[in-house]
């Protein structure tokens, strides 16, 4: 079976998390595909492939536009084929930010039109150091709030559900 991994990432993050699922497929003897949406969003051929991971991250409540791009323009063929959305954000994190996560899926599907077959929201992570002023208040007042320090960089993916998540889209 052959597998694409669509996904857009701001900071990497989401980008080390499409890898490590490219590496646990290819470990479970099928082949995977990387696809940075960013790059050219409509350029891919999704149509060539078994089944499709997409995945993006979200920053001010919304995924990256390059991932929707995607989304709009292969639309009809990821209606036919079995589909993962992962949806990369800090509000995944925490106990009481799973509403709220698990809300930007639903904006997504809303503002697409598109159901994934199957979605998770994935916990994210942090890159102190990169933010400028701005995005630094966004992260501390918007979405971390007092829930945890933002003094340096933080992962709080939890491989394991990713990794079993992945596990059964793969063999479903
Ligand atoms: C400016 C900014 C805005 C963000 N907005 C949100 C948000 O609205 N909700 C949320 O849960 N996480 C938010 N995040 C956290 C990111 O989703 C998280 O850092 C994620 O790991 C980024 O993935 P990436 O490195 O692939 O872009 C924001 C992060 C930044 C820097």
């Amino acid at each position: 079976m052959n597998i694409l991994i669509a996904y857009g990432t701001s900071e990497g993050h989401t980008h080390k998390i499409a890898q490590t699922v490219a590496s646990q497929i290819e470990k479970m003897g099928h082949e995977a595909v990387l696809y940075d949406t960013a790059r050219n969003p409509e350029g891919s051929r999704p149509d060539e492939f078994d089944r499709i991971v997409v995945a993006g991250s979200v920053h001010e409540r919304g995924h990256q536009q390059s991932v929707e791009v995607f989304v709009l323009a292969n639309k009809a063929v990821l209606d036919e084929k079995p589909t993962l959305f992962l949806s990369v954000s800090l509000s995944a994190a925490f106990a009481d930010g799973q509403a709220e996560a698990r809300s930007y899926i639903d904006r997504f599907v809303e503002g697409t039109g598109w159901k994934p077959g199957h979605s998770l929201p994935v916990a994210g992570a942090t890159h102190t150091g990169e933010y400028d002023y701005f995005q630094t208040q966004i992260l501390e007042h918007g979405v971390l709030k007092d829930r945890t320090e933002t003094g340096g960089d933080a992962e709080f993916t939890d491989w394991q559900a990713l990794s079993d998540a992945i596990d059964s889209f793969v063999t479903s």
